[in-house]
């Protein structure tokens, strides 16, 4: 192994790393959907615990409707596609990372279901406002574009809008939260294994 391999994080575009398909299922209430991943995208064999873990508390807060929302470094599309196609919310989707945009656009596909996919560092790309920001922020790309994630999100959100997060204990969720508040109406919602799922409101 190379040393630029070791290197290599899930978040960063190597178009030389070699494809893998692989296929996860996932059951919410009796709907199955299938995610096709691949290597050099975040939690390629399995769903991520905290990523189910706050699509799952999100569910118990939120009914199907007419909503806007947008998931921040979508991956594979995990979170947007289960909300499209579970809420039938509007989902817009955006990553840096080109091969889980890719995966995105075939999952949104293969699970029938309409979203729109956008390459976009943090939200250089995204110019629409929502009535809900969902993330698993990428904790490994550093402070500055997790919190670049979480603080900008009020500007893509309508007033009383809501952003959705989980955080880990130990990488800092107590100050993050202290920071936000001086933004938003904090609210830790859940907390299981060291996980917090955070619900931001922008007031
Ligand atoms: C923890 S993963 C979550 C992936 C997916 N939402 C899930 O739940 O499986 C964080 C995602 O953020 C993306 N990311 C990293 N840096 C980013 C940036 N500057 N702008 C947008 N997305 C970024 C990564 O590529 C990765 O897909």
């Amino acid at each position: 192994m190379k040393l630029g391999d070791f290197l290599e994080h899930y978040f960063t575009n190597n178009e030389n790393l070699k494809s893998e398909l692989r296929k996860i299922t996932y059951k919410y209430n009796g709907t199955e959907l299938t995610f096709f991943s691949d290597n050099g995208v975040f939690s390629k064999d399995k769903l991520d615990f905290g990523s189910s873990l706050l699509l799952e508390t999100f569910f118990k807060f939120k009914s199907p409707g007419n909503m806007k929302i947008l998931d921040v470094g979508c991956g594979y599309g995990y979170m947007g596609i289960v909300i499209a196609k579970i809420l039938g919310y509007e989902v817009t989707m955006c990553d840096v990372n080109k091969r889980a945009l890719h995966l995105a656009e075939k999952n949104c596909e293969h699970n029938k279901v309409t979203a729109q996919v956008i390459e976009s560092n943090i939200y250089s790309n995204i110019t629409d406002i929502y009535d809900l920001i969902i993330t698993n922020p990428p904790i490994r790309a550093g402070k500055d574009v997790v919190y670049g994630i979480l603080d900008e999100a009020r500007e893509h959100l309508k007033v009383g809008g809501e952003l959705w997060f989980v955080i880990r204990k130990d990488q800092g969720a107590k100050s993050t939260i202290k920071h936000l508040e001086e933004k938003y109406n904090c609210e830790v919602v859940e907390k299981s294994k060291g996980f917090y799922i955070i619900r931001a409101e922008n007031r």
